[in-house]
């Protein structure tokens, strides 16, 4: 064999094993579809160029009405204790004269699981909770101490049940 061709095996049996080694250890591998775990889009509540308020996450456009929230109360919170807003509510005319078969239904739902446990299914005042003094519950549902229900009910939720409680108060 000739001395060049010994050269150029060995310098290319180097070569090869230098690319090879070093290339193992430094690439992981191919990634099929990379942009369905490194997401081109900005990701949620990071940093935006796009915006002028460089924010991801943007709020409803003004004027959007929530689902569920088309009857928005239109008085402020009463803040001071003093009852000029309870008196204001008062004012406020409930959208639902009545109830068709089917909201009736969810509206009785509604109200069994929210007010019911309480109230009572009869509205006697003496649901599960009560029961005559034997539940858990340490009031009798009475009058002036009633929480707000705002977080569990929409407002038109609220009416619902305030139009159910009255149609049964009506028998
Ligand atoms: C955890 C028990 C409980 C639940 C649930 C409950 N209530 Fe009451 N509610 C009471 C108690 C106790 C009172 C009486 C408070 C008092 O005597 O000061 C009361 C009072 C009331 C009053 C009279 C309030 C006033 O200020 O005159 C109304 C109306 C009322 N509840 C409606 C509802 C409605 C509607 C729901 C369901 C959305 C509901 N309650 C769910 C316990 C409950």
């Amino acid at each position: 064999m000739k001395r060049s061709t010994i050269v150029f095996c060995g310098l290319a049996a180097l070569l090869i094993a230098a690319i090879g080694c070093s290339d193992v250890k430094r690439t992981p591998g191919k990634v099929y579809m990379p942009d369905m775990a490194n997401s081109r889009a900005y990701e949620t509540y990071s940093a935006n160029p796009v915006f002028a308020d460089g924010r991801t996450s943007q709020g409803p456009v003004a004027g959007t009405v929530k689902r569920g929230e088309e009857y928005p109360v239109h008085i402020e919170m009463d803040q001071t204790g003093d009852t000029a807003n309870y008196y204001a509510s008062r004012a406020l005319p409930n959208p639902f004269d009545s109830l068709d078969a089917d909201q009736m239904k969810e509206t009785e739902r509604l109200y069994l699981i929210n007010c019911g446990i309480c109230h009572g299914a009869k509205l006697d005042g003496n649901g599960p909770l009560w029961k005559d003094g034997d539940g858990p519950y340490p009031a009798k549902p009475g009058k002036n101490l009633m929480g707000s229900y705002a977080s569990q009910l929409t407002a038109k939720q609220r009416w619902q049940v305030i139009t159910y409680i009255k149609s049964k108060q009506g028998k």
